[in-house]
């Protein structure tokens, strides 16, 4: 993908801010739609300075402000969303309105518009639930178990549905965990701020059993935009891929990971119980990534060596 007229939403955050850089410099034109809700206008600033990213700060559930919009677009990565799954179960209806209506206001957007291509941030942690059956491919049944979960969900159905009555090419990459340098949510960063307050103690959400995979930002990145280039060689009008690793972690061995990196010995695990850290979360993910490796892709960066960036990057800000 060069040197084209890219649409970000959610450029201005952890994922959609890499996504930024990584879009300029194959000499992309990128405009960014980011509320800043959860967003940080920092990540993007020298690219807005350059002149090669062009910031709109508004609020995808607000149709009007892809008016703000100057000449064509000819991709759209969609990646605005209120990522929260714990705050999902607690504020359903806010989850559904950035999720599911600001989606469909993008949806419009394109409608209009017609982009060659349109890529969607989507969950694959979330979306296929509890399931007993591992790795988890694409062709497993979609059955979220968080209001999270069922907006991706109804987010890829609105997509699939417009890209094949409006005939644009369209496409979703279904994250694992996503982390790394930016990232302000998740486990790991939640760890690492515990264990500065702590550094003798750690409390575990559930009983540190949960099995799941994480990937570094860098080649979630990478993935996307390896979907996006393939959207004109991809035959149907909609299509989707896991994005994940091929490793799996409990909780309890992230947390030695993370000491490890952090120069911490002997450290107390204190268990809160059961079998799920929240209302929501599903306990145990590994997404099957034969799919996306078909079409050229496959993870670069280790989990401790994405560790370790993270780690280091944390002690810096
Ligand atoms: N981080 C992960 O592990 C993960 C996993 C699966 C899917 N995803 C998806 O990837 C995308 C990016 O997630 P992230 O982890 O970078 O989160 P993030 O919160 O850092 O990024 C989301 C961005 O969207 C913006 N935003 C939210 N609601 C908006 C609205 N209504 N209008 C305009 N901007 C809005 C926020 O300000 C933020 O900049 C999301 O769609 C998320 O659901 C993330």
């Amino acid at each position: 993908m060069q040197k084209q007229k890219i649409l970000v939403t959610g450029g201005a955050g952890f994922i959609g801010s890499h996504l930024v850089d990584k879009l300029i410099e194959f000499e992309n034109q990128v405009t960014v739609i980011d509320s800043l809700v959860s967003g940080n206008q920092e990540f993007i600033q020298d690219q807005i300075t350059s002149g090669k990213c062009i910031f709109i700060k508004g609020d995808i559930r607000n149709s009007e402000i892809f008016n703000d919009i100057s000449g064509e677009v000819d991709y759209i990565f969609h990646l605005a969303a209120d990522p929260d799954v714990k705050t999902s179960v607690s504020k359903p209806v806010l989850s559904f309105e950035h999720n599911v209506r600001g989606t469909l206001n993008v949806l419009e957007y394109a409608r209009v518009n017609k982009p060659k291509g349109f890529i969607f941030a989507s969950s694959g942690g979330t979306l296929y639930g509890d399931v007993d059956k591992f790795p988890i491919t694409e062709e497993s049944l979609l059955q979220p178990i968080s209001p999270y979960g069922a907006s991706k969900a109804a987010g890829e159905i609105y997509i699939g549905a417009y890209a094949n009555a409006y005939n644009f090419k369209a496409v979703s990459g279904r994250y694992a965990n996503i982390f790394g340098e930016r990232s302000m949510h998740g486990v790991s960063f939640d760890f690492y701020h515990k264990l500065k307050k702590n550094p003798k103690e750690l409390t575990i959400l559930g009983n540190g059993m949960q099995k799941k995979s994480y990937l570094h930002v860098s080649d979630c990145v990478n993935a996307t935009i390896l979907i996006g280039d393939n959207l004109n060689k991809q035959k149907k009008w909609y299509d989707y891929y896991n994005i994940g690793s091929e490793e799996w972690f409990t909780v309890k061995e992230l947390a030695s990971v993370i000491e490890s990196q952090m120069g911490l010995e002997n450290v107390k695990h204190k268990f809160t119980g059961g079998e799920k850290g929240w209302v929501g979360d599903v306990h145990k993910l590994l997404l099957s990534i034969e799919k996306i490796k078909e079409i050229g892709w496959s993870p670069k960066i280790s989990f401790e060596e994405a560790m370790h960036r993270y780690v280091e990057y944390l002690e810096k800000i």
